[in-house]
C-alpha cells in the first residue's frame, strides 16, 4: 500500500509516520509528502528520509478546485491508497474529497468533538480541563466532524503549555502509526 503524509509545518507525526513504514510497523511505503509551505521543516525531514515531496504556493494556482485537481492528479499518479493529513493548515475541499473518498484521514490534539479548529490544545488548557487528548478521524465536509477512529486520552493537570504539547505529541507519534497501520490491515 502507498501512503501521502500532507503536513505544513514540523513534520513530528510525519517523521513517525515514515519511520514505522521503514521499521514495518507500518505495512506501506510512505511515498509522498504534500506541503503548502516549500520552507516548512518537514520538506527536510522528508529528503532525509528519500521521500518525495510535492510543494507548492497555493497563491500559484487560480481557484481552490484547480490547486485540488493538481493535488488529486499527483495522488493518482502515484498510486496513493490512504491520505494521511498531519499539521496541514488547509481545509481540504469538494475536489480532493469526491475523488478521495472515505481515503483521508486526519489527526486532531483534541478529544473531539470537544475543541475542534486550530487552536485545540490552547482553547482546552484555559477552558481548564484536565484531561487532553488525540483523535483520529476521517476527514469529511466538517471541520474536525468526520468518524472517529481512534482516541487517546492524555491527563494533565499542570499549567505548562509546552510541556502538555510535549505530552500530545508524545501520545500522537504512537498513535497515528498504530491506527494507520490497524486501517490498512483490515
Ligand atoms: C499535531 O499536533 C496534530 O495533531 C495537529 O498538528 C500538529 C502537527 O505537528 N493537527 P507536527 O508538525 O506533526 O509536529
Amino acid at each position: 500500500k502507498c501512503l501521502a503524509v500532507f503536513a505544513s509545518g514540523t513534520g513530528s507525526n510525519f517523521e513517525a509516520i515514515v519511520t514505522a513504514c521503514e521499521q514495518g510497523k507500518i505495512p506501506a511505503e510512505t511515498v509522498a509528502l504534500v506541503c503548502d509551505k516549500p520552507s516548512a521543516r518537514v520538506v527536510e525531514r522528508a529528503s532525509r528520509h528519500g521521500v518525495k515531496s510535492f510543494t507548492f504556493d497555493p497563491k500559484s494556482f487560480a481557484s481552490k478546485v484547480e490547486m485540488e485537481t493538481v493535488i488529486a492528479d499527483f495522488l493518482d499518479e502515484n498510486g496513493v491508497d490512504l491520505v494521511c493529513l498531519a499539521g496541514y493548515m488547509r481545509i481540504i475541499s469538494d475536489t480532493l474529497l469526491s475523488r478521495y473518498d472515505g481515503k483521508i484521514i486526519n489527526i486532531h490534539p483534541s478529544l473531539l468533538p470537544a475543541f475542534p479548529g486550530a487552536r485545540a490544545v490552547e482553547q482546552a488548557m484555559e477552558y481548564g480541563v484536565k484531561v487532553f487528548g488525540v483523535t483520529i478521524h476521517y476527514v469529511d465536509r466538517t471541520v474536525d466532524g468526520g468518524r472517529i477512529i481512534a482516541q487517546r486520552a492524555v491527563p494533565y493537570e499542570g499549567n505548562d503549555i509546552d510541556e502538555l504539547f510535549g505530552l500530545i505529541h508524545a501520545v500522537e507519534h504512537e498513535l497515528y502509526p498504530e491506527t494507520i497501520a490497524r486501517l490498512l490491515s483490515v
